[in-house]
């Protein structure tokens, strides 16, 4: 059973600050739902990592695979995104196949019961009779989080995996960012102690912003927020960030921040959060990595970007050898695959195989 809500309400529980939150996504000491990056901590990163390195082994050979496979078979998820994806949807979905589970899906609210005027609660709760594991993709921001309250309260609380809350949050991709900079330079330091911009729409951007949150687990790292002044960073992760004496700097020229760092995360314009068109109004071409960037970024640096990507890094930066954001996208399937393992306590079977 999930931790049992006992003497707190919604309105109460929404009051406490993300870390307080933290025991209500656990169980029995171990991770139950995946709402937010303020509940990682940094052993829990560190085993996250090293987890992901081992399944990628062992995914290397037929037994490995039969063996990844019978972990969890006669389990069931269902995949609930209702705001559009490509690789989050399909990498949860083959993370789900590697460990043997079988996956529904609804993408589309006018072909459920929604559309008879069902409430988005009950149509998830719904899902929990039926599945083992629910990851949801959706445009209310904290709609995951609710989710989760709910479903602990009833008598299948099932695991809920936030794959992306509107302008608020997308913990996965932050652990699968996570995963990629440990692997960059695991023979140069680790995370520990660098210097990392983020760069374009951050006000909009819940990778950045759940990047972000996780990056307080590194000592010494100072982070560039590199964005025209409509999109720069939110007050409240500024805010965190500070009490968390985590280093940063708010910039609007990227050329002058490129040399300085040890890796670049871009992201495109989010317009779809538009209230009426302003994203027209704002000149994003100076947030751009043009090609003449990468005679001055350092030789170890890296360039990262969740994707989808528009005008601001053209595919004629992706032959250089410190373009990562195809391996990004690679990465993002096993440490999915992590993390359901990590949910359902097969993360000492992964290890001991
Ligand atoms: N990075 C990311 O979330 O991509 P999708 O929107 O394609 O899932």
């Amino acid at each position: 059973m999930a931790q049992v809500l006992k003497g707190i309400d919604w309105e109460t529980f929404q009051q406490l600050r993300g870390s307080e939150k933290k025991e209500y996504f656990t169980r029995d000491e171990g991770i139950f739902h995946i709402i937010m990056s303020q509940q990682f901590d940094r052993k829990l990163l560190d085993e996250i990592c090293e987890l992901t390195t081992k399944i990628r082994g062992i995914s290397k050979g037929n037994k490995g695979v039969a063996f990844l496979q019978s972990l969890l078979q006669g389990k069931r998820a269902m995949l609930y995104f209702v705001q559009p994806s490509t690789r989050t949807f399909l990498s949860f979905m083959a993370a789900c196949q590697v460990l043997g589970m079988q996956c529904s899906e609804v993408r589309d609210t006018t072909t459920s019961s929604e559309m008879k005027g069902e409430s988005q609660e009950d149509t998830v709760r719904t899902f929990s009779s039926y599945v083992d594991l629910i990851v949801m993709r959706h445009p209310q921001a904290g709609f995951a989080e609710r989710i989760a309250f709910l479903l602990n309260q009833t008598r299948r609380p099932v695991p809920v995996i936030n794959a992306g809350s509107g302008k608020d949050q997308h913990p996965s991709q932050a652990l699968l960012d996570i995963y990629t900079l440990h692997r960059s330079f695991e023979n140069y330091g680790g995370i520990d102690g660098k210097r990392i911009a983020f760069v374009g729409d951050l006000k909009r951007g819940r990778t950045v912003r759940s990047l972000a949150y996780l990056l307080r687990n590194y000592a010494d790292v100072k982070i560039y927020f590199v964005a025209p002044k409509e999109l720069q960073m939110g007050e409240d992760l500024k805010e965190y960030l500070q009490e968390q004496s985590v280093e940063f700097e708010e910039r609007g020229n990227l050329k002058e921040v490129i040399p300085k760092v040890d890796a670049v995360y871009m992201t495109r314009i989010q317009d779809e959060y538009d209230e009426a068109g302003e994203s027209k109004r704002i000149d994003y071409s100076a947030y751009y990595f043009k090609k003449e960037y990468l005679k001055i970024l350092p030789p170890n640096a890296i360039i990262m970007h969740p994707l989808p990507r528009r005008a601001e890094l053209p595919p004629e930066i992706d032959q250089d050898k410190r373009a990562i954001y195809w391996r990004q996208v690679r990465n993002g399937m096993w440490v999915r695959v992590s993390l359901i393992a990590q949910i359902f306590r097969k993360d000492k079977d992964i290890k001991d195989y």
